[in-house]
């Protein structure tokens, strides 16, 4: 037998039993004749402690970091104890010991705090693996993973597999393709989602689907993307709206549960997407804090409800407020003291190419009541006080103003935030706050292509109310800068997203079920018959033979550890991720392929 116990298992109680010890070195200290060790597995560190007898052995053979070491001996209860780990109080007195295997000098030091760079640690991943900090995060990994298929089971999900050599789905990204020898010419796709599998499912009568699954885009990639991720797949038949946002919502509730105790009792918010854009300049607001944003001259869409603040700013000469498409504010509380230095710095971050603003506007609304900005020449102390209150700003506060084009302007001010929100201290990681975004656009203008694409994908409904808009042929757009006046722009979709802590973790949406609105929605989004016919055959098809009322979402997996877990990055939550470049350094993937492989596929590479 290797082991009798683990090396986070013995206690005080344990004292004087015989035991066998399996492990890594961790580090080995030499004080005169006694040698002490700590042992490290999987579960946790003991210490071991070789008496005099052993130290022949031990300078004939040597220990180092990383080795792989046996020990036997007997339990004690130690003089020095150490209550930083569960073992603290005991040593193991070696009796006897076995090498089982050397090691080399690891690259980097397999600790906490260890020296090596991400390179480094991607390269021997196995190594960064032993490490607590990545242990961790697979053992929350594989908890959240735990939680969702028993919730799920209990709710009678079937786990069914769909395949992964495919036809291409569209999902937005490109798709990764895999050559058919067989079939020389052609190629499979891998699946950016099961999503077209998952609907057939429920055509064939799997009421309740779901799949802990890898998914596959070729797209940039972002500390929360990677080229292959994992999604919990669901989709349910004979639903509403309503009963799939219950359904998920106590989805993740049971996860905050069953892994981070947290009770999440108060019912999960809901905006719409209109709402979610106006307030906060983003689809996924981060709800942990307010600093709404106010719009102080246009309006964004449709609505204009706050236009009639537009007259406050407008027509005080200020050229940068009175021509530009929108100006918007947030209320940074409690920072009206903020000095010069201050102010300017915060003025550098918004010109910073990532957010890509000329300059920023600032109103100091002291607590005596005065007002102060970079705008006085324009601006009277009585406007100032109109601008802070349409602002909702309070005394205390530092308003914060960005003016320009309306996206552009939107981004940078949801950006600005984000970031005072954060160093303000009000998006803490242990804090937890879930928001349901609800009535997507169900199209997006994609500008460079000039045409319209489906925002979700080209399987979610449309509002009944919203279908006959949809007039087909994907309407050119003479001047792509007006495209929100489109009517396209203004259909809305059954779909909804999921978001924590200002990140999107699920999205999903009620499907089309009617064969003949799916081929209205493709002829919308500009395919010929012929086209859909060729590409979504096998859906088109389906829906011919009863196929139920359906919907589901998708939650992705890796995003939702990594929030979990207190990262931004959802590589430190998986086993063998991929840099930034989509490269796995330890396998060095991709890489080049024999040419008996491409004589066998019958491709020739032509690389430009
Ligand atoms: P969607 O494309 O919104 O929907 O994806 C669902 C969720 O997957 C996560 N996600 C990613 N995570 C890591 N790396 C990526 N490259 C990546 N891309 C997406 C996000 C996202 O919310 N078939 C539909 C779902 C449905 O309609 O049921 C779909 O895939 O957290």
């Amino acid at each position: 037998m290797y082991r009798t116990h683990t090396c986070g298992e013995l206690r005080i109680t344990d004292t004087t039993k015989q035991v066998t010890l399996a492990g890594w070195v961790q580090t080995v200290r030499k004080f005169g004749a006694i040698t002490f060790v700590d042992l490290r597995d999987r579960y946790g560190i003991t210490q071991l402690l070789f008496g005099e007898s052993l130290q022949p052995q031990l300078d004939s053979q040597p220990l180092g970091r990383e080795f792989v070491l046996q020990a036997k001996g007997t339990v004690h209860e130690r003089s020095n104890k150490n209550n930083h780990i569960a073992t603290g109080d005991i040593e193991i007195a070696v009796t006897e010991f076995t090498i089982l295997n050397k090691s080399a000098v690891p690259p980097f030091k397999i600790e906490d705090d260890t020296d090596g760079g991400d390179d480094l640690r991607m390269k021997y991943r196995y190594l960064d693996l032993r490490r607590n900090a990545i242990k961790r995060n697979l053992e929350l990994r594989y908890a959240v993973g735990r939680s969702t298929r028993n919730y799920l089971h209990e709710n009678g999900f079937m786990d069914i597999e769909t395949p992964f050599l495919i036809k291409s789905t569209p999902e937005g990204a490109r798709d990764f393709v895999v050559p058919s020898r067989m079939n020389p010419g052609q190629f499979y796709a891998l699946p950016q989602s099961p999503q077209t599998f998952k609907q057939l499912l429920m055509v064939s009568g799997y009421d309740r689907y779901y799949q802990i699954v890898k998914c596959f885009r070729d797209e940039d990639l972002r500390a929360d993307r990677q080229p292959e991720f994992t999604q919990i797949d669901c989709e349910m038949c004979f639903v509403e709206q309503e009963d799939i946002l219950n359904m998920f919502e106590s989805l993740v509730k049971r996860i905050f549960k069953d892994v981070k105790n947290i009770d999440y009792a108060e019912q999960v918010q809901r905006m719409t997407w209109e709402d979610a854009m106006w307030q906060y300049g983003n689809d996924k607001p981060d709800i942990r804090f307010g600093m709404e944003i106010l719009n102080l001259k246009s309006a964004f869409l449709k609505g204009g409800h706050l236009e009639a603040t537009g007259n406050l700013i407008n027509g005080a000469n200020f050229g940068v407020f009175d021509n530009a498409e929108t100006v918007l504010a947030i209320a940074v509380p409690g920072c009206s003291e903020y000095t010069r230095k201050q102010t300017d710095e915060l003025t550098d971050w918004v010109k910073r190419p990532q957010i890509g603003m000329n300059g920023m506007v600032y109103i100091k609304y002291n607590t005596d009541g005065s007002l102060k900005s970079s705008v006085d020449k324009f601006y009277s102390e009585e406007k100032l006080k109109a601008i802070a209150d349409a602002a909702n700003a309070q005394p205390g506060d530092l308003i914060l103003i960005l003016a320009g084009r309306e996206e552009r302007t939107r981004k940078a001010t949801s950006e600005l935030r984000l970031e005072m929100g954060k160093r303000l201290g009000f998006r803490k990681d242990d804090e937890f706050k879930l928001l349901w975004v609800l009535d997507f656009p169900l199209f997006e203008y994609a500008e460079d292509d000039n045409r319209w694409v489906a925002r979700h994908h080209p399987f979610t409904s449309p509002k009944p109310d919203h279908i006959p808009v949809m007039i087909g042929n994907n309407p050119v757009i003479e001047n792509a800068e007006k495209y929100l006046e489109h009517p396209y722009s203004n259909i809305k979709a059954n779909a909804y997203d999921l978001v924590l802590n200002g990140n999107e973790i699920g999205g999903g949406s009620i499907r089309i079920f009617q064969r003949e609105l799916q081929e209205k929605m493709f002829a919308a989004l500009g395919m010929t018959q012929e086209e859909a016919n060729h590409k979504f055959g096998f859906l088109l098809g389906a829906f011919e033979y009863g196929a139920p009322p359906h919907g589901g979402l998708a939650f992705g997996f890796d995003r939702l550890c990594a929030i979990l877990g207190g990262s931004e990055s959802i590589r430190d939550f998986i086993a063998f991720p991929k840099n930034n470049s989509g490269r796995d350094v330890m396998i060095d993937a991709p890489s080049a392929i024999d040419n008996k492989q491409f004589d066998e596929l019958q491709i020739q590479l032509n690389l430009q």
